[in-house]
C-alpha cells in the first residue's frame, strides 16, 4: 500500500505535528502517518469528490473514517484550519504553484513534485520558504526528488535551483547520463552547462 515515494514522505514529517495531506486520492499516507504513531492529528484534502469516496472507503478499511477527516477542497481554499504541516505530493509543479498561491499556506511544507524542479525551487524561494531537507529516492524505475522547506529566506546558487541539494550521487549520475545523451543529440550549450554543473556537484560529494 505504502510505496517507497510515500514512505520517504512520511519519514520527513515531524512527529506529533497537525498535518494536512493535499490532494490525497487514495489517503495512503494519512493512514500511515496514523498508524506509524507518527501524528494522529492529520487531515487529508482532495479537489475531488470521487476520489474522496474511495478515500472514504479505504479510511473504513481502517476505522480511520471517523479520525482522519476528509476535506473536499481546491488547494487549501475550504482548509479552515491552521496546520503545522502541508504535504503536495504526486502533483506537477504548475498544480502545485497554484495551491501554494494562497496566504494561509503552513510555515513548514513536504513537496514531491513530478516535474520542474527548478521552477517549483524559484517560486517556493519566492515565497520565502528555505529547503530544510531535500531527498532523491528511487522508487521502481522513477526518481523521485522531495523537498522539506521551512518558512526563511535563503540564497540559492544555479546549480542548487536547478538540481536540488540532495546529495545523491546514484542520482546525480542519473542526471549526468541523462543529460550527456540528450547533449549528444542536440548539442544545445544548455545540456553543456548542466553536465559541467553536475561533475562539479558530483566531485564534491564523498564517495563511501
Ligand atoms: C497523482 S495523485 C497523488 C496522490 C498522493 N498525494 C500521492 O502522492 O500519492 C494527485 C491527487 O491530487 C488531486 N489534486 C489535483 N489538483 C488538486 C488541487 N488543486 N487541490 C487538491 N487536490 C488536487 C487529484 O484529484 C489527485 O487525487
Amino acid at each position: 500500500m505504502v510505496t517507497k515515494r510515500l514512505k520517504a514522505i512520511a519519514d520527513l514529517v515531524p512527529h506529533n505535528v497537525s498535518v494536512i495531506d493535499i490532494g490525497t486520492d487514495h489517503a495512503y499516507l494519512p493512514i500511515y502517518l496514523y498508524q506509524k504513531n507518527i501524528t494522529k492529528n492529520i487531515a487529508a484534502s482532495d479537489i475531488s469528490p470521487k476520489v474522496l469516496a474511495s478515500s472514504l472507503e479505504n479510511l473504513k478499511k481502517y476505522y480511520l473514517d471517523t479520525q482522519i477527516p476528509l476535506i473536499l477542497s481546491n488547494g487549501f481554499d475550504n482548509i479552515t484550519k491552521q496546520y503545522d504541516v502541508a504535504i503536495i505530493a504526486g502533483m506537477g509543479t504548475h498544480t502545485i504553484k497554484s495551491i501554494l498561491s494562497n496566504p494561509n499556506i503552513p510555515d513548514t511544507l513536504i513537496i514531491q513534485s513530478n516535474n520542474d524542479h527548478y521552477e517549483l525551487r524559484l517560486f517556493l524561494n519566492s515565497l520565502n520558504y528555505k529547503i530544510k531537507k531535500e531527498i532523491a529516492i528511487k522508487d521502481k524505475k522513477h526518481y523521485y526528488v522531495i523537498i522539506m522547506y521551512q518558512k526563511g529566506k535563503e540564497t540559492l546558487t544555479k546549480s542548487e535551483l536547478l538540481f536540488g541539494k540532495s546529495a545523491n550521487l546514484e542520482y546525480y549520475n542519473y542526471l549526468l547520463n541523462k543529460y550527456q545523451n540528450i547533449y549528444n543529440k542536440s548539442h544545445n550549450a544548455k545540456y553543456l552547462e548542466y553536465i559541467n554543473i553536475l561533475k562539479s556537484i558530483i566531485e564534491k560529494i564523498p564517495d563511501c
